[in-house]
């Protein structure tokens, strides 16, 4: 089903940088009536409101801290649409016996997926209120397929991606929307060292902002991602095949 933008009013997480900041200017540029821009540090929004002025509203929100999101709830109750944006990358590489995998990979799921599976609980029934809206979480190719090198940030991006299709089920009812993004990689910090072509942020964006108004519950915002997503829905066992290659 489609979800027409205009008048909307918008959370974004880590909206200070990369992608998240890129959503936010193509959410207004779409007619968002009000974006709260959500960051651990709201120094970091001054170009985003600068842009926008009145209708970006700069938010604090660490989504692993519960006191800071039940602050953000408080603080935004006209929220329609929740991008769940923010994300960590930690250790890439090495030896599967690497002692990183297991620290970074817990850093990974705190922000990865219990910051996902935490604000969209507590934004669910500001979302229910406002009636129904809609939770897009950006999650990645890399949760339909293990990248090796990204061994435990893949695990990160597949627990999204089972819990994107879980709170799709589960707030159906009261008429909530759930869109799944899976992005290849995109030109920002944390591609920074990934060796494959890039999409620029802004063309990212703005693909991800048409699928959710084109009502596309998995959206593939970027070249890579929509061969990879076309092998995926072809055979997942092949992809993995194919992309298990890189590993070595
Ligand atoms: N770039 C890619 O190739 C690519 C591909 C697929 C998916 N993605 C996903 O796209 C999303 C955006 O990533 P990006 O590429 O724009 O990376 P980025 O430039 O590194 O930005 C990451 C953002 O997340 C924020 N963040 C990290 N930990 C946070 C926390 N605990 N609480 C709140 N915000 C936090 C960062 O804030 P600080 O500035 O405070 O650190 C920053 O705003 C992520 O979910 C990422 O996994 C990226």
């Amino acid at each position: 089903m489609s979800y027409p933008i205009k008048g909307k009013t918008a959370l974004v997480t880590g909206a200070n940088r990369g992608i998240g900041e890129a959503i936010v200017d193509a959410l207004i540029k779409a007619g968002a009536s009000k974006v709260y821009a959500a960051a651990r540090n709201t120094k970091d929004l001054a170009p985003l409101t600068a842009r926008h002025g009145s209708r970006v509203v700069a938010l604090q929100l660490d989504v692993t801290q519960p006191a800071q999101i039940a602050a953000a709830a408080q603080a935004a109750p006209d929220v329609q649409l929740l991008v769940n944006n923010a994300g960590y990358a930690g250790h890439s590489g090495g030896a599967f016996t690497d002692a990183q995998w297991l620290a970074e990979g817990r850093k990974e799921m705190e922000v990865n997926y219990f910051g996902v599976f935490a604000l969209s609980q507590a934004f669910a029934p500001i979302l229910g209120k406002n009636g129904g809206g809609a939770i897009v979480n950006i999650a990645s190719v890399a949760s339909l397929v293990s990248f090796a090198l990204f061994a435990s940030y893949s695990a990160s991006k597949a627990a999204v991606h089972s819990l994107t299709q879980a709170t799709r089920a589960l707030l159906k009812g009261q008429g909530t929307q759930v869109f799944g993004v899976y992005p290849g990689p995109i030109d920002t910090r944390m591609a920074a060292d990934v060796p494959f072509e890039k999409t620029s942020p802004a063309a990212a964006a703005q693909a991800i902002v048409a699928g959710i108004e084109a009502g596309q519950e998995e959206i593939f915002p970027d070249p890579m991602s929509v061969n990879m997503g076309a092998a995926w829905l072809a055979g997942p066992k092949e992809l993995e095949r194919q992309v298990s290659t890189m590993a070595g």
